[in-house]
Formats: structure tokens, sequence, C-alpha cells
């Protein structure tokens, strides 16, 4: 395998290389450093433009951490806009604050209610210790519920076996069921200086009923001062939809449309990580 691979300039004509004494990106690729690496998802090697949500975010985190209501947010945007990329920064962002943050992506052919207790399971598993509080204890009983052993020592397993603690997380109540789920685990947080942060891209798939749930438990965790919040990522369709479910959603969510980048935002998508390579675009290839 060769160290540098080139890529010929079609139709160009190769840069003078007395003008800028480095190598530019439309001559040659170094396969081992190149830092782009765009997909689906996949954090780019320069975000920018979004530093309002990002602020927003950490401003909600240090209030609900300061027992200071803060409202969930909602991200909506035509695909391919950088919506899952958002969710994955205010993820890492709440997980730097030692938040208990779990992301998962809404589906059609699974209910919210185990899509999301199988992703809580590592974070329950994080908070057993053998000092284990009442709401863990409560928490944990509503996870039995949820056809998941956890014990007081750390071990857990999935199985469907187990009985139903009476009147918690009892199966066919979607409501209860998971608002009793988000509610002890917010308060099981709590309880350890922590806070719960839960994402869910593709919400537009959410049925109107889970959709209403999730509305509730925003609105009552802010009631009840939980460290709660949630990021709610999906179509352009997602306020429409969340509104029909629960017609307070809009005073429950605060809502941020994610948008093509601004003129001149996306220069630095391209030139900032050639440049921490030690290489430069020229002008007219970059459009800066
Ligand atoms: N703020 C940003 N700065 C630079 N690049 C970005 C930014 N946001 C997203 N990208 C890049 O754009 C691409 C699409 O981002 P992302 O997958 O987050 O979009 P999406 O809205 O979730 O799209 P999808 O319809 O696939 O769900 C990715 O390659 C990502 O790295
Ligand atoms: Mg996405």
């Amino acid at each position: 395998m060769t160290e540098l691979e080139t890529i010929r300039p079609s139709g160009r004509q190769a840069p003078d290389p007395a003008r800028s004494g480095l190598p530019t990106l439309r001559v040659c690729v170094q396969p081992r450093q190149n830092p782009y690496s765009p997909g689906a998802g996949r954090r780019p090697a320069a975000l920018v433009g979004r530093d309002g949500e990002l602020q927003d975010w950490s401003v909600a985190l240090q209030r609900l951490e300061n027992a200071r209501p803060a409202k969930s947010v909602v991200l909506h945007g035509l695909r391919g806009e950088g919506r899952t990329v958002m969710l994955g920064e205010f993820h890492r962002m709440a997980e730097e604050r030692d938040w208990m943050t779990v992301t998962i992506e809404a589906n059609t052919s699974s209910p919210l209610r185990h899509t999301l207790a199988r992703a809580l399971y590592p974070a329950v598993c994080e908070l057993v210790r053998p000092n284990a509080g009442d709401k863990l204890t409560k928490a944990l009983a509503t996870f039995k519920a949820f056809s998941v052993k956890v014990d007081l020592a750390g071990a857990w397993s999935f199985g469907f076996d187990l009985v139903s603690e009476q009147g918690r997380g009892h199966v066919g109540g979607l409501d209860a069921d998971i608002s009793e789920l988000i509610g002890d685990l917010a308060q099981a947080a709590r309880e350890q200086s922590r806070g719960l942060a839960i994402l869910i891209d593709e919400a537009q798939d959410l049925t109107r009923d889970e959709l209403k749930v999730l509305c509730a438990i925003s609105h009552q965790g802010g009631q009840l001062r939980w460290p709660f919040v949630m990021a709610l990522a999906g179509s352009p369709s997602l306020p429409r939809v969340l509104s029909k479910a629960n017609g307070f959603a809009e005073h429950v969510f605060s809502y941020r449309e994610i948008t093509q980048l601004q003129d001149g935002a996306a220069g630095p998508v391209l030139t900032g990580p050639a440049a921490a390579e030690g290489v430069r675009w020229d002008e007219e290839a970059s459009g800066t």
C-alpha cells in the first residue's frame, strides 16, 4: 500500500506549489491521516454552526442540576441536516456532566417501552450500589416489572418469567409503565446527585400514545423538579405530530429547527480539519 494516494485533478489545473508551499487536498490524500469521514450520524471532524443549540442544552443541564426548571428539546429538520449529530453532542455533554444518559432510535417495529427499558439497563446498573437508597430500590422494582432482573449487587439479566410487582410498571398500561420507569429513575439519579437525559432520534416514528406519554412525563418532571430532560429529534412533521398527541406539547418542549448551515458557516467544515493537518484548501475549491 502506498503512503500517499494521488487523486488526479480532473479537468482542473494542478496547483502552483510556489503559491502555498503546502500540498492541497485536490492533489493528494493520505488515507491514514485523512480527517474527513462523513457518514450518517457521524460526528464531523469540525462541528460548526450550532453554537446556539449547544449553549441552550448546556444551560438546561445546569439549570436542572440547580433544581431550576428547563424545557426538553425538539430538534426538527430535513434529512441529512445534522439532527443525529446534534443528539450525539447532547449525549456527550450530558455524560461529561455525569448524567445518566441514553440515546435510542424510535422504530415502528418495537414499542418504546421495550426500546427504552433495554437502553436503560446499563444506566440502572451504573446506579446500583450496595447502599442503594429508597428511590433506586423502587426503580429496580419497576424494572423487574419490565421483565428484567437487576439485583442490588449489580447483576442484571433479561427474562420474561418474572412476576410484576403489584401496581408498578404493570405490563399493558403504556402510560403508567413508561412514566414509572422514567420517574423512578430520575428520582434515583437525584438521590445520587446526578441527572437523567433521554435522547430519542427519529421521534416522528413514535406512536401518538407514546408521544403523549413523553409530553406528560416531561411536564410532570418539570413540576416535581426532577433532574430530567429529553431531546427528541425528527422530521419537520415532528412538532405537528407532537401537538396533535398533546395540546400541551409546546409548553413542555422548546423547538429548534435544524437547517442547512448558513452561507459561510460551512467553509470551516472543510478547511478546519485540513488546516489541523497542515494542509490548505484553495479558496476556489472550498468556497470560502
Ligand atoms: N454542524 C455540523 N457541522 C459539520 N458537519 C455536520 C454538522 N452536522 C452534521 N454534519 C455532517 O452531516 C452529515 C449528516 O448529519 P446527520 O447524520 O446528523 O444528519 P441527520 O439530519 O440525522 O440525517 P438523516 O436523515 O440521515 O437522519 C454527517 O456526515 C455529519 O457529520
Ligand atoms: Mg439522523
